[in-house]
């Protein structure tokens, strides 16, 4: 590509001899220069991978030069939907660490199952390239924590996909929470009712479908036999690959009263549930939970339900912060404030009717993230966010696989006395894979 790679890649002697220019200079420390074209390479292309690319060929600046995904049908059709989109056909890899290694490539989006998240990550960051990471941002507490230490030590740009973050609504009900017109918040209620999270009728194992490199799907994953709800977007419902409703929804909800408490990690935290209304189904993450965080100040609820779709409020999903003034509800679809009486029936607070939300928060989401390629500044959902609303999730599930009340030691980046719950912090990866030391 452009005079930035020829520049990148004189030798260090040339480098240190020569008199930079202020602009050299700051090209050579911003990454990316605003003449450049941003090349980007997209891992795990089938669902919200491919959702992400598109937005991020709504700018002009914007180049897809790669795709990568262990199944051929899926990359041969997202290859043939680039070629229309763009006009150019994109080089195609199976295997993620060619698509690290091509020094062309400027930016990853990764868009793999969860379990797949950490691993390309942290070898993005380690290869110079700034990461656009779907969420949650890991499987697990420990694989989020190492990508948080990689992002930092090489010092990349890394945007999570909780693209709420950029969208105007849930910025205002940030500002309205922060303003103290609710009154003192004692508590906040999460939750997601949805169908999908019943999982699917059970199916007999089979062979991998032609064409898919399951053993690389699995990864640092254990070695279980291929069955069709357990591949494609159903993996979400197993331990291995990812954590049921509590992750898969639980990082985008979570994260609102994270940011708008300005906290990052509960005290202690306990759940029940189970896999209670659909115990036929091929499913292993519970179908129903109720988790309850503390947080010093406040309480904070998680509540999920599979299968079920009529939810608290009168919504599915939802957030609500409860004040003494007034209940702030809100979701993607909108937000409202019910207004708290007296005696005397006197409304504490101002109503506040239904208020439109932002369907622009996805693409506001990316442009954030390439604006921030640029110019090197934080983006809007700064990986240490994802880290934070990832971590609250798995705990959790880790509460409910324990059975345990477990204590958070924000310090120590582990439980207190609680040999169970630090055993379900980092998986095992399987050989070959190595968990990965920043
Ligand atoms: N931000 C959002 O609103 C949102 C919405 C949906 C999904 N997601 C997240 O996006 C991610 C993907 O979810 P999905 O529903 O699109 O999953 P999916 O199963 O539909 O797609 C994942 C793709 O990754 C590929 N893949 C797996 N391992 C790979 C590897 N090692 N190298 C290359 N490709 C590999 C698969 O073959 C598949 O094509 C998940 O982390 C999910 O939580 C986010």
């Amino acid at each position: 590509m452009s005079s930035r790679r020829n520049f990148l890649h004189l030798s260090g002697s040339v480098l240190a001899a020569s008199a930079l220019t202020p602009l050299l200079y700051s090209k050579l420390h911003a990454g990316v220069s605003q003449n450049d074209k941003i090349q980007v390479a997209l891992i795990g292309c089938r669902g919200m991978g491919f959702y992400n690319l598109e937005d991020h060929l709504k700018m002009s600046e914007v180049e897809c030069v790669a795709l990568c995904d262990v199944d051929d049908k899926v990359l041969n059709e997202r290859a043939a939907k680039v070629l229309e989109l763009t006009g150019k056909s994109p080089k195609l890899y199976k295997d993620y660490r060619k698509v690290l290694d091509d020094k062309d490539i400027d930016v990853v989006i990764i868009g793999t199952p969860d379990h797949w998240h950490c691993l390309p990550t942290v070898e993005a960051c380690q290869a110079g390239k700034d990461v656009y990471v779907e969420k949650p941002l890991a499987n697990s507490i420990a694989e989020c924590q190492v990508m948080l230490a990689a992002a930092r030590k090489y010092k990349r740009v890394v945007q999570v996909g909780q693209q709420q973050r950029s969208g105007q609504h849930w910025q205002d009900v940030v500002a309205l929470v922060q303003s103290g017109k609710l009154g003192t918040i004692r508590k906040i209620r999460t939750w997601g009712y949805f169908e999908y999270g019943k999982g699917n009728p059970k199916v007999a194992d089979t062979a991998p479908p032609a064409g898919v490199d399951y053993d690389t799907w699995l990864g640092p994953a254990p070695k279980t036999p291929f069955n069709a709800n357990r591949f494609h977007g159903s993996w979400r419902h197993f331990w291995n690959q990812g954590g049921g409703l509590m992750t898969d929804w639980g990082v985008h909800l979570l994260d609102i009263p994270l940011w708008a408490m300005n906290v990052t990690t509960p005290l202690s935290v306990m759940a029940s549930g189970g896999i209670y209304a659909y115990p036929e189904n091929c499913i292993e993450t519970p179908d129903t939970l109720n988790v309850l965080y503390d947080f010093g100040k406040f309480t904070l609820e998680w509540d999920h339900a599979g299968g079920i779709q009529k939810g608290i409020y009168g919504r599915n999903y939802g957030v609500a912060f409860v004040g003494n003034n007034g209940t702030l509800v809100v979701n993607r679809e909108g937000w409202e404030v019910i207004a708290e009486t007296d005696n005397k029936n006197a409304a504490k607070t101002e109503l506040i009717p239904l208020q439109p939300s932002d369907p622009k928060d996805h693409e506001k989401h990316v442009r954030n993230f390439i604006e921030c390629v640029k110019s090197r500044q934080q983006p809007i959902c700064d990986i240490e966010y994802g880290h934070n609303s990832a971590l609250v999730a798995h705990m959790g599930n880790i509460a409910y696989r324990t059975g345990n009340k477990i204590f958070w030691d924000a310090e120590k980046g582990k439980f207190k006395n609680d040999e169970k719950a630090n055993a379900l912090l980092k998986p095992n990866y399987r050989s070959p894979w190595k968990f990965p030391v920043v």
